[in-house]
């Protein structure tokens, strides 16, 4: 009976863990997830057909499979994926340029870009604190930081780069991607109806052709590549995003940054420095990606994000509603990024 009860007690406890994770979804940032619209029908896969693709403002072409570092058509073979602007960044670690196909690491720069700047579905590495990156992977190897969103394959496919990383690239990644400073990369358009959009692997996209159309906002951040074809076929990482927000939101958002809300969260100036940019080991904040930021607070509030420096992020998102999460993030985006040029060259590289 002893061991039956134990048992029980045992089994409880996994319940309300898995509860706690999946809980309140009516406040769960959906649209930032990436999640697809329901009845959405699979785009049919794209093939090289071995055309040179290229790229304004680059003088190099690569094929489909070279731009999606891929080998060919058929096969899960890797190859380093293609980087149309070698010289607006500073020489890039192995293991960002290519990962390491023997133990399923792929090569950061494809989902990040070789600039850092990242898309709506994965994140943002270049700006941040050295220090803030290797604490993200450890805790990402640690099983404190995954998504509150089950369905998110690509955070599982991250958390399962990091957790073959060595200590060594770990520092070599964070080091890079810090060196680089964070610049424009995202517009906020407040308004009431927003182009229609499907999801292609967690990245909304607005549809073209005769499915093309508007739709009221309702209560959610629509936020695209300002150019779908740059972004989504030729991974052009100088092609930026546009962010449709509810009318109203940045300034609503703005009152709960910049004061806590009476109580509801706590001043973020506090911790990421007086103009977001971050401080320490905490990250910046200002003009990055609402999407990537509205699913970390969600992850925050229901503890998916766990780690010993995120604890402290659990008390400032534990009340915040869906709208709330809409109106911070929209604000977050709207303001100016710190710097206008990431990197310049010097004669030495
Ligand atoms: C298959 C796409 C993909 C590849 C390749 C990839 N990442 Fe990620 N990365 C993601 C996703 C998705 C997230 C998490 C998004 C989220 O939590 O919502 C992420 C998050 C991160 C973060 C957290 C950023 C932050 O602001 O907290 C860091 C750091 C990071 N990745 C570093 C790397 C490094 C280093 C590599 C190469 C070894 C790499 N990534 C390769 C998709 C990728
Ligand atoms: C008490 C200090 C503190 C306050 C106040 C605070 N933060 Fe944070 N925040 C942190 C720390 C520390 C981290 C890094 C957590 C980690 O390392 O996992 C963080 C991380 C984040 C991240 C994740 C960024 C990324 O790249 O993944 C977001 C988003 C964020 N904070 C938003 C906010 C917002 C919005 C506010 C104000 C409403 C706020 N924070 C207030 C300490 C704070």
């Amino acid at each position: 009976m002893k061991k039956l009860l134990g048992m029980t007690i045992v089994f409880g406890a996994t319940m309300v863990a898995a509860s706690a994770l999946y809980a309140a979804a009516s406040d769960m940032p959906d649209w930032a997830y990436g999640v697809p619209p329901p009845g959405q029908r699979p785009n049919p896969p794209v093939r090289d057909d071995g055309k040179m693709l290229t790229l304004p403002g680059s003088d190099l072409q690569f094929t489909l499979n070279k731009i999606r570092g891929r080998v060919d058509n058929d096969t899960p073979n890797r190859t380093s994926p293609a980087d149309w602007f070698p010289n607006d960044h500073p020489p890039l670690p192995k293991i960002v340029a290519e990962g390491d196909q023997s133990r399923g690491i792929v090569a950061c720069s494809l989902c990040h870009y070789p600039n850092g700047k990242g898309r709506t579905e994965n994140a943002s590495p270049a700006g941040l604190p050295r220090d803030y990156i290797i604490r993200q992977l450890h805790d990402m190897k640690d099983d404190m930081r995954v998504s509150g969103e089950r369905r998110k394959q690509n955070t599982q496919q991250m958390v399962s780069f990091a957790k073959a990383m060595t200590d060594e690239e770990i520092v070599q990644a964070a080091t890079y991607f810090s060196s680089l400073k964070w610049t424009p990369w995202v517009r906020v358009q407040e308004t009431n109806t927003v182009p229609k959009t499907r999801s292609q692997g967690g990245m909304m996209i607005a549809l073209t052709g005769d499915q093309a159309g508007t739709e009221p906002i309702g209560n959610r951040i629509v936020e695209v590549p300002v150019d779908a074809v740059h972004t989504e076929t030729l991974r052009d990482p100088h092609s930026s995003f546009i962010a449709y927000v509810p009318v109203g939101a940045v300034a609503k958002g703005k009152a709960l940054v910049t004061t806590g809300g009476n109580g509801k969260t706590i001043a973020c100036a506090t911790c990421h420095g007086d103009d977001l940019n971050g401080i320490g080991s905490v990250p910046g904040l200002a003009g990055r990606l609402a999407s990537y930021n509205a699913r970390q607070l969600y992850d925050f509030k229901i503890g998916a994000r766990h780690g010993d420096m995120a604890d402290l992020m659990h008390k400032v998102a534990a009340n915040l509603s869906g709208d709330d999460i809409i109106n911070i993030t929209a604000y977050l985006a709207s303001l100016p990024a710190p710097a206008t040029v990431a990197y310049t060259k010097t004669a030495a590289q």
